[in-house]
């Protein structure tokens, strides 16, 4: 009896183990801020040598689809739920804010612990860190190493007066004056290496700093472009270089480590770019933060040197960001639930079929009292779609700086997106059937909304952590 179980135990685990180590090895990386005009395949003047050969010889995404922010678009991808769905569709996490994606939502890394991965994380969290169970290492990442609000210092990990950087759970010191960007790329290629490729699967989530503000880059990376009169503007193109040689860096470790047979690689940004921090997302129109095209619309890429059958094109199927979670679960063999909003996606990623979705929608937000849905080419927008919603060309930026909002709050406005991409021509007054069609859609997801958390700050919450930004408040 004991030797056959134990027959039966040595069977199981080789089957187990043979199935979990043919699943693909997968990195999922997201860029900070980087706007539609901000990577070489759109601009030929940002040297993005890397990323633009795996976009040319990948499949390049042409209708793919974030949040207009950080915190609701990392929410989206990795939760697979609309941001009205959890509470995250107004605004960013503030550092002192009790806000999070609620625990009730299994993350992505979750579901492939589940399917044998091994998960790790490096880079920018926002999804809430006012009590541990929000934070990394606690919602299905093996482990982390980086930073749980929106933005910081490059070398110092400052925000504002406060310390934000973790290896797990426990604060950490990066080597004294370091570019973040150089210690995570270290970090990834320790993790490529520490791990057996042929023994288990690897999720490796790359949340680069780059490009969001401040604007810091080591001096070379920004002499690359003595050229670029605005200085704003030669220091973020520097910091899309400087994420480049990381990109580089670590598909060459991926290459020589034994992934490279079994490996799909996504990169996207999170948002368009911010035209007052460098970025630009022209010819798209609007900002970061805007329900335009330029706020929503990025650019990404997905490559594999095996896994897709169709590849070296453009994509203009639509995806949006609640698609990335059931898309990579689906990659791993995985299947998601199928209340969530995203659907899988790999079957268009990896033979190039239609998009398995006709609709989405870019937000609801009841307290900035906007709204935007997209049905097949159209798009509703209601309400003000935020401030800065003109079209600036890189290096005019500035002058529109104090640019705010030129639609009102109570306006609707339509766009045919297969013939006026940029948002030039509101068609709403041609089309009143059309219009109505879209508000009802709208109306039928608003039904379900869950309220948006929006909480006060939590005063003096650095004072209790001598300066750290720790969780244990909420
Ligand atoms: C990508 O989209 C842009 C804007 O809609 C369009 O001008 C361009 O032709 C598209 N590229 C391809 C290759 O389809
Ligand atoms: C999470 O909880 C909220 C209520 O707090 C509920 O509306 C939502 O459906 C739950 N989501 C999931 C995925 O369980
Ligand atoms: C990439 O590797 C080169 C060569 O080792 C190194 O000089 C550079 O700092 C690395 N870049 C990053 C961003 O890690």
């Amino acid at each position: 009896m004991e030797q056959i179980r134990s027959f039966l135990t040595i069977v199981v685990c080789s089957i187990v183990h043979t199935h979990a180590a043919s699943r693909p090895h997968i990195v999922f990386m997201v860029s900070d801020d980087l706007g539609w005009n901000d990577v070489g395949w759109h601009n030929s003047h940002i040297g993005s040598y890397y990323l633009s050969k795996f976009a040319h010889e990948g499949v390049t995404l042409n209708n793919s689809y974030m949040q207009p922010v950080c915190s609701p678009s990392r929410g989206s991808y990795l939760s697979g739920y609309y941001p009205f769905h959890t509470g995250l569709q107004h605004g960013i996490v503030q550092d002192s804010q009790p806000k999070y994606l609620p625990s009730n939502f299994t993350l992505l890394p979750e579901k492939l612990k589940e399917l044998g991965y091994a998960t790790h994380m490096v880079g920018k969290w926002h999804l809430g860190f006012c009590n541990w169970q929000y934070t990394p290492n606690h919602r299905g990442f093996d482990s982390f190493m980086g930073y749980y609000g929106g933005a910081e210092d490059y070398y110092t990990h400052q925000s504002g007066r406060g310390y934000d950087f973790r290896l797990n759970d426990a604060i950490h010191h990066a080597p004294a004056g370091e570019y973040s960007t150089v210690t995570y790329t270290n970090r990834v290629i320790d993790i490529i290496h520490q791990h057996d490729p042929q023994t288990q699967p690897l999720f490796l989530y790359v949340a680069y700093q780059n490009v969001h503000s401040p604007l810091q880059v080591p001096q070379h990376y920004e002499d690359l472009h003595s050229h670029i009169p605005n200085a704003d503007r030669r220091s973020f193109t520097g910091m899309v270089n400087a994420m480049d040689d990381s990109f580089g860096n670590i598909t060459t470790a991926l290459k020589n480590g034994g992934y490279w047979d079994n490996l799909l690689i996504i990169f996207t940004s999170d948002n368009g770019g911010s035209i007052t921090e460098g970025g630009n997302n022209w010819p798209l129109r609007g900002n970061k933060g805007t329900l335009w095209e330029g706020g929503t619309r990025v650019p990404g890429f997905v490559y594999s040197p095996s896994l897709l059958s169709k590849t070296g094109y453009t994509n203009s199927e639509m995806i949006h960001a609640v698609d990335w979670f059931p898309t990579i679960l689906a990659a791993a063999g995985g299947i998601s639930d199928n209340r969530m909003d995203g659907v899988s996606q790999w079957s268009m990623l990896q033979h190039g079929t239609q998009s398995a979705r006709t609709e989405f929608v870019y937000n609801i937000d009841d307290i900035s009292g906007h709204a935007a849905i997209r049905v097949g080419d159209y798009k509703l927008v209601t309400g003000s779609g935020g401030a800065r919603d003109g079209w600036y060309p890189v290096n005019h930026w500035h002058q529109h700086q104090h640019h705010s909002s030129t639609t009102s709050a109570s306006s609707t406005q339509l766009y045919n997106l297969r013939d006026d991409p940029t948002e030039h021509h509101d068609i709403s007054s041609q089309y009143p059937d059309i219009v109505s069609s879209l508000q009802t859609k709208l109306a039928n997801y608003r039904k379900n909304q869950m309220v948006p958390q929006n909480p006060d700050s939590v005063q003096h919450v650095l004072h209790s952590y001598n300066n750290v930004w720790t969780p244990g408040w909420c």
